[in-house]
């Protein structure tokens, strides 16, 4: 069976812990090393990754490329609208035609369907580099994160202030193969999506959405903020309107634990989702997140080569 990393699901609760104790010792064993050495197994030797855009990107892209060719293989990256894809093309024939070239196929795009359709019709691993649905590699580098800063998964209380968007989608996903509750301050008509709160639930995870931020970011071990206005998102003033209660600003961090984390996927709008004294402030681990993008997609990789 090829492996596809669509949704966290895809891989399922054990899998993705040994994602993380793969990330953390092959993170360990490469310490101070250039960053363009690959590691000393080379496990993806000769492997070659197609990734695919048709949305902006910078950790995305540079982490996946560092991945590969640290783990022996290498990376071919394409523009969407530089490929016959982005002229009407379609995902079926591009996805057979690419599978005849490489290894695996990563995609960033708007619509969730078109990686379930490059997965239908490739032969090879497909990876979902976002969606608007989900973001299942950025869940896996902050799940990294919160761990290697000392938290456990299960039971982790984590508050996400702002958009019901495909970030926390994953995060929910997340909390309910990793047994760890997510409180969700967003306005109405901002909430994420319900199926990925209805399996989380089933999965064990408690999921509560509050109207009011306080009250989410109360006692949270983890607080969790994103840009307001997404990729390509049309309506700004208002959406930035109803959004404001929810800015995470010392006040809100205060109401966490005094050891709580702030993550950011990033990019970041200061003074919009987040004031500078809290994402440039001692709780903030933005930049450690950012670089585990590189470290948890190595295992992601890893995975769906069959290799974890
Ligand atoms: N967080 C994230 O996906 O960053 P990029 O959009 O820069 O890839």
């Amino acid at each position: 069976m090829t492996r596809h990393f669509l949704n966290l699901s895809d891989a399922g609760g054990d899998a993705i812990a040994a994602m993380l104790a793969d990330a953390i010792d092959r993170k360990a064993l490469r310490k101070g090393w250039p960053k363009g050495k690959p590691d000393a197994d080379r496990p993806l030797d000769g492997h070659v990754l197609a990734m695919i855009f048709e949305k902006s990107s910078t950790r995305t892209r540079f982490s996946f490329e560092m991945a590969m060719r640290q783990l022996g293989g290498s990376a071919i990256v394409a523009d969407a609208g530089s490929m016959q894809l982005g002229r009407g093309e379609t995902v079926a024939d591009t996805a057979q035609v690419l599978s005849r070239y490489v290894d695996a196929i990563m995609l960033r795009t708007d619509g969730h369907d078109n990686v379930e359709e490059m997965a239908r019709h490739a032969s090879v691993p497909v990876i979902n580099a976002l969606t608007d649905l989900s973001h299942p590699c950025q869940i896996v580098a902050d799940l990294l994160t919160i761990v290697e800063h000392g938290k456990a998964l299960p039971g982790l209380q984590l508050a996400w202030l702002g958009d019901g968007n495909n970030v926390l989608n994953s995060i929910v996903e997340a909390a309910g193969l990793m047994q760890f509750d997510v409180r969700i301050g967003c306005p109405e008509g901002y909430d994420p999506d319900e199926g990925f709160i209805g399996r989380a639930r089933q999965g064990g995870a408690k999921i509560s959405i509050h109207r009011d931020a306080a009250e989410a970011a109360a006692g949270a071990d983890i607080i969790v903020a994103d840009t307001w206005i997404s990729m390509g998102q049309e309506g700004g003033e208002a959406k930035m309107a109803d959004m404001s209660p929810y800015q995470v600003d010392a006040a809100l961090m205060g109401q966490a634990k005094p050891d709580a984390l702030f993550l950011h996927c990033l990019p970041a709008h200061r003074g919009e989702e987040v004031t500078p004294a809290v994402i440039d402030g001692p709780q903030s681990v933005i930049f450690d997140e950012a670089e585990n993008r590189l470290h948890a997609q190595k295992s992601i990789l890893r995975w769906v080569f069959g290799q974890l």
